[in-house]
């Protein structure tokens, strides 16, 4: 059994102290109304991180990630964080090729495939994100754009490096915009995903993959989503800054 996961992605907000209080909020509600085996990963800025741990501690079912990682090692990046400090930090996951990052910061598959590298190489589960831009669906283009960023960004890990990585299907076009794509439009891109990792790898490895859905996913759609056969889960950004919204959402795998 494949396993379940909702993920906040707080992105650029929240101050040192807002995270804090929200995380508090979010882990005691965890504690108290989650009974399923489900995960929640609150994937923060960097700032965050080891206080989150440290908060975590006392919850085995609420997780911390960080949102980027840098391709090397160590070295001469000013302002940069590499997969190592992040996993000092005590944080599991990392997301990784956010459309965000791909369009404000020009990271392409071949990048991301060694931002992947690396955070495996440090221990890090790698959320690797994929989807496709308005134009290209409307272009009829998604098929082959996901296949082609499935191909050059996680289809040359072994089978076992493989098994560390949660895909994330995110719509361009559905991310902050209130415009969430139908529970067909997304299982059909999810079932997709699953064929193609059948085709690199075998149907035992595409059925223990998790793959979550992101792209405006709330509490009033997150049970339709997730009730789809490949959908194990979502990618939260703006509800995940509101503590009630993003545990309604967690509950839906109760
Ligand atoms: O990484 C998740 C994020 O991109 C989705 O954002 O605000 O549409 O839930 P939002």
């Amino acid at each position: 059994m494949r396993k379940k996961i909702v993920a906040g992605n707080w992105k650029m907000n929240l101050d040192y102290n807002e995270g804090m209080a929200l995380f508090s909020e979010i882990a005691n509600m965890v504690k108290d109304e989650i009974t399923g085996s489900q995960q929640a990963v609150i994937c923060s800025p960097f700032i965050h991180l080891n206080s989150l741990v440290q908060l975590a501690k006392g919850y085995d079912k609420i997780a911390v990630g960080a949102q980027n990682a840098h391709q090397n090692e160590s070295g001469a990046y000013t302002g940069e964080i590499s997969a190592k400090m992040v996993k000092s930090t005590g944080a599991e996951y990392v997301i990784l090729g956010h459309s965000e990052r791909r369009q404000y910061f020009g990271e392409d598959n071949q990048l991301l495939a060694k931002k992947t590298d690396t955070a495996l190489a440090n221990g890090l589960k790698p959320i690797f994100c994929i989807g496709e831009t308005l134009e290209e669906r409307e272009a009829e283009q998604h098929f082959d754009i996901i296949k082609t960023q499935l191909q050059e960004g996680v289809f040359h890990l072994s089978t076992e490096q493989f098994a560390q990585v949660v895909l994330a299907y995110e719509p361009v076009w559905a991310i902050g915009t209130g415009k969430t794509a139908s529970a067909e439009q997304a299982q059909e891109i999810h079932a997709f995903f699953r064929e193609e990792i059948a085709n690199n790898y075998n149907q035992e490895v595409a059925d223990n993959t998790t793959i979550l859905y992101g792209g405006s996913c709330n509490p009033r759609n997150a049970a339709e989503l997730f009730a789809q056969a490949d959908i194990d889960g979502g990618l939260i950004g703006g509800a995940s800054l509101k503590s009630r919204d993003f545990l309604d959402i967690v509950k839906v795998f109760n």
